[in-house]
């Protein structure tokens, strides 16, 4: 067996099954023990909600948390984000003038205070008016010149991020780090905000079976040999996946 980098989304991916979670954990403890794997999670939270899921969840320490939906990136034992990451997203972003933009848009509700971060705005858009306020607010946004990204996930959640941030980008950034091929790499995820990591380079790619229809749409319209659409749930479904990359026996 050699080594991967193993990269995941939490809420719903990884978590969301505590028995095939305990055996997924026990796999890769070993497998980092071994051969060196390293452990990646990306997730949509901030440091302070991914602080919450450590609390209530068994979940093993990572080599790095990618947070706030690939804007944040923090290396085991340190926690200040990096900084070189977060120089790569500063240009074009103008965080004052995205947020007074928003304002004319009634359906969009900020999320907490927590999950603003420096470089991503979030709010709650319901799905039956996000077909219609996502198209405004995207010529919106390019009329004001303002170089942004929309991520709509799971039918409620609107992130807004630099050009040059998201979810794939980070893990694009550590792999040249930390010199490991898309081939030794496996992505897992469930929602929007992970089409990313899927989207950049041939990263071996496992879609959970309880993903979220944007996602399914999005690898029904990009099929691709090196990405697996699981039977299992969460990290029942890692698990299956894994093993039909032959990355875990
Ligand atoms: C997490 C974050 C939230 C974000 C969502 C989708 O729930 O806390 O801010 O909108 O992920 O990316
Ligand atoms: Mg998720």
């Amino acid at each position: 067996m050699k080594s991967f980098l193993f990269v995941s989304d939490l809420d719903n991916t990884l978590v969301g099954e505590s028995r095939t979670l305990a055996i997924l954990n026990k796999k890769l403890k070993q497998h980092r023990e071994e051969h060196g794997t390293k452990i990646v999670y990306a997730t949509g939270r901030s440091p302070l909600l991914f602080a919450e899921l450590q609390n209530e969840q068994e979940l093993l320490e990572p080599d790095a948390l990618v947070a706030s939906v690939g804007t944040e990136i923090y290396f085991k034992g340190s926690d200040t984000s990096d900084r070189t990451w977060s120089a790569k997203l500063s240009s074009g972003w103008n965080r004052d003038t995205i947020v007074a933009a928003t304002a004319r848009f009634a359906d969009l509700v900020m999320q907490p205070d927590s999950e603003q971060r420096p470089y991503k705005v979030s709010f709650w858009l319901r799905g039956d008016s996000a077909q219609e306020v996502l198209p405004q607010l995207k010529s919106l946004l390019q009329q004001q010149g303002l170089d942004a990204k929309l991520i709509y996930s799971a039918g409620v959640d609107l992130d807004i991020l630099p050009r040059h941030g998201d979810k794939g980008l980070a893990v694009q950034y550590l792999r040249s780090l930390w010199e490991i091929d898309a081939m030794q790499t496996v992505v897992c995820g469930d929602s929007g905000n992970d089409i990313s990591l899927f989207s950049y380079n041939e990263e071996r790619g496992i879609i959970v079976g309880n993903a979220k229809s944007e996602l399914l749409q999005w690898h029904n319209d990009n099929p691709a040999n090196y990405h697996y659409l699981a039977q299992a749930f969460c990290a029942g479904g890692i698990l299956e996946g894994l093993n039909h990359f032959g990355f875990i026996e």
